[in-house]
């Protein structure tokens, strides 16, 4: 039987039989994965000086990575693994970008980055170097919030950013 369920990190609505193992659209771990009754809109919260600070880093961040993935799903053949890989991957970065907007209360920018490294391995490898970087940084800023929601968002991000480190480590076996 399909269940309805609603991810407590981004919001999304998820139909299934049971909860995912993570979020398909901001890769939150299961334990967020609630029935809808329980969700509140994390963003809604006052961010102090420092928090906000995170966040405007965060959003950086989530752009940047947004907008490299992008360009490699354009430079590699449709449908291929390279392909599909780094749409998920640009999809849930993109969902983490448009959550930091809305604690920021601001406009979503311009998804503008860097680009392609010209073949599947070297994405790989730079793939693996900004989620290694995003996960450090999300830890500190995890340390640094205050506030549960926000703890909670960057417990999420940094579960999410995890996920991707390790397949595109795998990918490169
Ligand atoms: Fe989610
Ligand atoms: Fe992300």
């Amino acid at each position: 039987m399909v269940e309805l369920f609603v991810c407590k990190i981004c919001g999304e609505p998820y139909l299934g039989g049971k909860a995912p193992d993570d979020c398909p659209f901001c890769g939150a771990p299961k334990n967020y994965i609630k029935s809808v009754e329980e969700f509140t809109e994390l963003w809604k919260t006052e961010l102090s000086e420092q928090e906000k600070s995170d966040m405007q880093e965060t959003l950086d961040l989530e752009i940047n990575a947004t907008a490299y993935y992008l360009d490699v799903v354009k430079t590699n053949e449709k449908y291929s693994k390279p392909n599909r890989l780094f749409k998920q991957l640009a999809r849930v970065e993109q969902e983490h970008a448009e959550m930091a907007v809305k604690f920021l209360g601001i406009e979503l920018p311009e998804f503008k980055g860097e680009t392609s490294k010209g073949s599947f391995e070297k994405d790989l490898e730079r793939t693996k170097e900004l989620e290694t970087e995003a996960i450090k940084k999300y830890q500190g800023f995890l340390k640094n919030a205050i506030s549960k929601n926000l703890k909670n968002f960057y417990t999420a991000l940094i579960h999410a950013e995890k996920g991707h480190q390790d397949i595109a480590g795998k990918e490169l076996e």
